[in-house]
């Protein structure tokens, strides 16, 4: 999941490449790297680590050319070091390329068997090799990136050049997207549309299978069958504005403190606060609207924190709308020959829309004949344009690799549909109906004032950092936050966290308690309270350090003086989790930050996961 920008200019395109990959550093961070053609010499410059590096070498070594390639890089094969950073060459060709060449050792060996040397421990390199072979057989440049990308397995968004033609890009894609933008005279490739914004709004999606041809004033576009084809062109919204941090130290931070808003402005998207009804909005191209009477079944299917957002919403569905819900891991449901019912629906979460195995997994469930319904953040996605009914979380665009305001804005669409999925089946009278919404409209209002405790959730962050384990505990909707507060804790700050149903403590789990381990439990006074107050006895029993996150009813009766407790308000049980949500994160943040960590691009991720 790297980001692959190209462009054939009239300019000097070098500054404009590392601008775009700006854009897609949320991609990867690992390297990055910039290759040019000037007066038919190809010349590149690549750097360890943040692009920052690549700029400072650019700024002492600058590069000229008015047509050029880059990348950034999330390491999938061989180290984050500079001979792996991308563009690879081979003799007079070079090669970007987002996702996994699946079939590269056999490739390699062939190719390696044929002469040709390796510099890197890449599967991309393969690609440079294979194309140089097709133009050392003679065929014309376009015809030799063909060649190559017929020879390849696997998902990948490809960008090559030639240095004998300075007036070519072949761009290839078979998987993760790639979008092609239109300029004067001038013609652009990126792994997003954001990345293009600067230059060009207009933009043409290649669709899985094409490769195209790309000149300054020329796009020609085939399809998986080599025949030309056209692929419309659309006009994006994506911002060319880089979003700031604001007055914040971090963008997680800023994200944090953007949640009552953007919640707000989601929810206004599905709640109808005058009519005190649910109103969903379905921005799918749609003829046959969503209706949640004729389901037998709903499938959720997401990764990492999107997950987490839809095993919450499982209870929210079962309990209001008595819909059965399965919930699965993307990467797990894609593989797992799942039986789909015939009335079911299948329900895909993502911030990015971009999630491979999210993106499969739906792939799937069209191949059967499921209805496609998505949450995604980006409206442009390729899970978004490939959904029957698409209902996006209004966050605003999310640059902290951890998802914060995101995870919320999904709990909200989730608690919408939930609820008019409960009207429309008949299980929640126009009383109820309203005291739910009411319910939702006081989530914006309860997350602001949560955000007041930041000082006192900083100190108790302090108390988690350098610690080797942290528990977290929760019922009901409480144990899918419970997971979503472990998640948040291991990619900021590198603690090993677990997430465990607090009933389920006492089936294994309870041997890892000691003096040692801090337990962080999550439990508003609900009618379950009793319940985990006792788990929390049997963890005080033991030493265990618990922090308490409940309301001010579940401090009062908690009677455990050696408990630390994050008092929150009073607050109507469904918008628990979507404000719950925020001492998580703060708790995780605060310790990351003390700890030292790089928060907003934590080691070893990405933002958009468009590998496998
Ligand atoms: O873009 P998506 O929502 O599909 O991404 C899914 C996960 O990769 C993402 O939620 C990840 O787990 C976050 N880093 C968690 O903070």
């Amino acid at each position: 999941m790297c980001g692959i920008v190209g462009i054939v200019g009239t300019r000097p395109v070098a500054p404009l490449i590392v601008d775009a990959l700006k854009r897609l550093e949320y991609r990867g961070y690992d390297s990055a790297g910039v290759a040019t053609i000037e007066s038919g010499v190809l010349d590149r410059r690549r750097a360890e680590g943040k692009l920052v590096n690549l700029q400072d070498r650019l700024d002492t070594s600058p590069l000229s050319g008015r047509i050029g390639i880059g990348h950034t890089r999330w390491a999938t094969h061989g180290a984050p070091i500079e001979i792996n950073a991308h563009p690879h060459f081979s003799g007079g060709v070079a090669v970007v390329h987002n996702g996994i060449i699946e079939n590269f050792r056999d490739l390699r060996a062939a190719l390696e068997a044929d002469g040709f040397v390796f510099d890197s421990q890449t599967d991309t390199e393969v690609v440079a090799h294979l194309v140089e072979k097709g133009l050392r057989d003679g065929l014309p440049p376009e015809e030799a990136a063909h060649y190559a990308i017929q020879k390849l397995s696997g998902a990948f968004a490809l960008a090559v050049m030639f240095k004998n033609d300075d007036n070519l890009i072949v761009a290839a894609r078979n998987g993760p997207p790639l979008a092609i933008g239109h300029g004067q005279g001038e013609m652009y490739l990126g792994s997003d549309a954001v990345a293009l914004a600067p230059f060009t709004n207009r933009i043409t999606y290649l669709e899985d299978g094409d490769w195209a041809v790309i000149r300054r004033d020329e796009l020609t576009i085939f399809d998986e069958h080599g025949e030309a084809v056209k692929r419309q062109q659309q006009l994006s919204v994506g911002s060319a504005l880089l979003v700031d941090k604001g007055n914040h130290r971090h963008f997680m931070l800023k994200e944090i403190y953007e949640q009552p808003e953007v919640i707000g402005h989601t929810l206004a998207n599905y709640v109808d606060f005058n009519a005190e009804k649910i109103a969903l909005r379905d921005m799918g191209d749609n003829d046959n609207p969503l209706d949640f009477a004729k389901l037998d079944r709903l499938n959720i299917t997401a990764c990492g924190t999107a997950y987490l957002a839809g095993y919450l919403a499982k209870y929210w569905f079962e309990r209001h709308a008595r819909l059965p819900v399965d919930i699965d891991v993307a990467s797990e449901f894609r593989y797992r020959e799942v039986p789909l019912s015939k009335n079911g629906l299948s329900l895909f979460i993502s911030q990015s829309g971009e999630t491979a195995d999210t993106l499969a997994g739906l792939k799937y469930c069209e191949e059967h004949g499921q209805k496609l319904a998505a949450i995604v953040n980006v409206r442009e996605s390729t899970i978004a344009r490939s959904s029957h009914s698409v209902f996006p979380t209004l966050a605003g665009p999310e640059i902290g690799v951890a998802s914060t305001k995101a995870f919320t804005c999904q709990l909200a669409v989730l608690a919408s549909l939930a609820i008019g999925a409960g009207v429309q089946r008949g299980h929640i009278d126009p009383a109820a109906e309203t005291e739910m919404v009411r319910a939702l409209a006081e989530a914006p209002r309860y997350a602001n004032e949560v955000l007041k405790l930041e000082d006192e959730i900083k100190d108790l962050a302090h108390t988690l950092a350098n610690k080797q384990h942290v528990l977290y505990l929760g019922r009901d909707t409480n144990y899918p936050l419970a997971m979503e507060g472990a998640l948040k804790l291991k990619e900021l700050s590198y603690i090993h966290a677990e997430a465990y149903a607090a009933g389920e403590l006492k089936h294994g789990p309870i041997a890892l308690i000691d003096e040692e381990m801090p337990v962080v439990v999550i439990a508003p006074h609900d009618r379950i309270f009793e319940k985990t107050v006792s788990n929390m006895q049997e963890v005080a029993a033991r030493g265990g350090k618990i922090i308490l996150i409940t309301d001010p009813k579940g401090a009062a009766e908690v009677g455990m003086d050696e408990a630390k407790v994050i008092v929150m308000p009073e607050m109507p049980e469904i918008i628990t989790p979507i404000v719950y949500a925020l001492p998580i994160q703060m708790l995780a943040y605060h310790t990351a930050v003390h700890m030292g960590t790089d928060v907003d691009q934590p080691r070893n991720l990405a933002k958009s996961v468009t590998v496998e």
